[in-house]
């Protein structure tokens, strides 16, 4: 949450950082604002709104200023106001800060900031006790501030007094460095620097950063200069760009059947499931007797994905916690457990301190994580990282699908490790999965079906979606996507479960989607559906049939491709996904910056 960048180079800095902040604008879009240190002064850019609106307030700045830095907010403390928007400006110190200082209250009281405060942040707290503490010695002035902050932070300082310097630090809070041939670049996140290397390293965590046009210095808190392990990516500015599409999100949707393949291709081996060059050892699968998968959002959901085809073909229980939840427990795990950690950014805070939670009772801990680097991927013991490339709408959608495919090749392993499979069982399941790139590719050709259907659904306050097993579990991230981006409120329900309560708000053309791709319960869900098209729901059904013998029990009928029952996922993610974006689209929202949100959820 926040996007934040930094530039120290030989070109000017603002354009520099407008770009950055735009690509970081899907990490909070609430108010943007930028800082230009110049020759003894600093120009300060803020308002509320989007990066675009920032744009036009520093349109006629044309200052040749190399060095700056720059934010994109999504308010914690304080409301939404020009003068809470970063940065903070304190006399000689200005700063950017991504994250959350827990003690800010108590700081004001003992270091009698209150008068001096004109923001509402915990951020500007810190700006002041960096001015108390500054005497010339920026480094001395960072370390006693930072001894006092409790909380996670990524900050990037400026010291009007110290031209082309720009100086940083993190607990917990996201950042990544790169110099190259332009300068010296801090930010949030790839996105914001990827315009001009793939290179990169990932701050380490109290290590005090000093950018300036010739390079950046890294020292820890005793003053060793230390160098961070470079990291490379293997995609570019173009992933990061809408190629032609009115937004991220369709774009990630049609994205899927590639980012599936490029995650489980390095991943089979003669027809089978092989994580030797992930480092993956069998021996966490050999052991385990339970599973625990904790994530949150959409990766939560697609653990349940998971936690459905492990119990029904492996037999092994799975227990699926809401990381936010689970990190508050005193959890029912242990070295027999093995923990599944599923997150796209890999810097989502519940989930990252779940994970240390799950370490802490012996359990081992195998994550599945799209951003290469990122913390979640660094703390745990196993990576298995999925090739979605950048995902930049704030709703998920490829890395949804990947981390299912992921979740599919382990329970693969899983069950050829401990002999619950056959190497024939095994090898047709995988070459299975392989098709599922060509299951999405054959349900996006619905999109004019779902169209006219999100027609409908935009017209309702409400919409239920419903289903068993499998389908269920589908209907639970079809309800958070259709709410997130299109808020109509939506609910999933267990089919069979309607009648005991929930059947009372179906009335007149409240939306209906019944998902019945589940032959063995299909009848079942087909007499649901007739319960609530005896209300006068509108019913959308989406089975594998050709054509509905009755057509009295739809009002529209979505195919998707006759596949074994654990592959239908593939093809409901796609539908549930492109129903969720086209009733966005049809009310005429901002479909990748829904309201409230923001991508990279780093603070509780
Ligand atoms: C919903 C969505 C969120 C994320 C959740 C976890 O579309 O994107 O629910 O899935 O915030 O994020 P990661 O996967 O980055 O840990």
């Amino acid at each position: 949450m926040c996007g934040i960048i930094g530039f120290t180079g030989n070109m000017p800095a603002k354009d520099v950082i407008l770009n950055g902040l735009e690509r970081l604008e899907y990490r909070g879009y609430d108010s943007a604002g930028m800082a230009l240190l110049e020759d003894g002064g600093i120009t300060l850019f803020k308002r509320t709104g989007k990066v675009a609106d920032l744009r036009t307030l520093c349109a006629n700045d044309n200052s040749p200023c190399t060095c700056g830095i720059g934010h994109t907010r999504w308010a914690t403390h304080g409301g939404v106001t020009d003068v809470n928007a970063h940065p903070h400006l304190a006399g000689n110190v200005v700063l950017i800060h991504n994250g959350i200082i827990e003690n800010y209250r108590q700081l004001i009281v003992e270091y009698g900031l209150a008068d001096k405060l004109v923001s509402e942040t915990d951020s500007e707290v810190v700006a002041q006790l960096l001015n108390i503490f500054y005497d010339g010695d920026p480094i001395a002035a960072i370390k006693k501030t930072i001894k006092l902050l409790s909380g996670a932070f990524a900050l990037c300082i400026m010291f009007k007094d110290i031209p082309g310097k720009i100086f940083a630090i993190r607990n917990v809070s996201p950042m990544i460095a790169t110099s190259c041939e332009q300068g010296s670049i801090i930010a949030s996140d790839l996105t914001a620097v990827i315009a001009f290397t793939k290179e990169y390293f990932v701050v380490p965590e109290y290590h005090i950063l000093t950018l300036s046009d010739d390079g950046i210095v890294v020292e820890d808190l005793k003053g060793n200069v230390t160098k961070p392990e470079i990291l490379s990516v293997n995609w570019d500015i173009t992933d990061a760009q809408k190629g032609g599409y009115p937004f991220f999100m369709l774009k990630e949707i049609f994205e899927q059947p590639d980012a599936i393949r490029n995650t489980i291709a390095p991943r089979i081996e003669n027809g089978l499931p092989d994580f030797t060059e992930d480092g993956i050892n069998d021996d966490i699968f050999a052991h385990c007797k339970r599973i625990c998968v904790v994530a949150c959002g959409t990766a939560m959901h697609a653990g349940m994905v998971g936690k459905n085809l492990i119990e029904e073909k492996l037999r092994i229980p799975v227990q699926v916690e809401i990381a936010s939840e689970f990190r508050y427990k005193n959890p029912i795990i242990d070295e027999n457990t093995l923990t599944i950690v599923l997150s796209q950014s890999g810097e989502t805070i519940d989930t990252l301190e779940a994970l240390k939670l799950a370490k802490t009772f012996g359990s081992k801990v195998l994550s599945i994580v799209n951003v290469k680097g990122s913390t979640i991927a660094r703390e745990s013991d196993y990576v298995l990282y999925t090739h979605a490339g950048p995902e930049i709408a704030v709703a998920s959608t490829k890395a949804y699908t990947v981390q299912v495919a992921a979740m599919y090749l382990i329970a693969c392993r899983i069950g050829l490790v401990k002999a619950l499979m056959t190497e024939g069982e095994a090898r047709q399941f995988i070459s299975k999965l392989q098709s599922a790139p060509n299951i999405i590719e054959e349900t996006l050709k619905h999109a004019d079906t779902i169209k006219r259907v999100a027609n409908q659904i935009k017209l309702s306050p409400d919409a239920f979606y419903i289903g068993r097993g499998l389908d269920y579990v589908m209907g639970l991230e079809a309800a958070l996507k259709l709410k997130e981006i299109s808020y109509v409120h939506a609910e999933a329900y267990a089919a069979g479960e309607l009648k005991h309560g929930t059947i009372a708000l179906i009335t007149e053309n409240v939306p209906v989607i019944a998902f019945a791709t589940q032959e063995k319960v299909y009848e079942k869900v087909v007499s649901n559906i007739r319960e609530v098209k005896a209300r006068g729901a509108y019913v959308v059904l989406v089975t594998m049939d050709e054509a509905v013998n009755d057509p009295n029990i739809c009002d529209q009928h979505i195919r998707v491709p006759r596949v074994s029952s654990e592959f239908t996922a593939f093809a409901t993610a796609v539908i549930l996904q492109m129903l969720a974006y086209y009733t966005s689209e049809a009310k005429g929202l901002d479909v990748d910056k829904p309201r409230n949100l923001a991508k990279s959820v780093t603070v509780e």
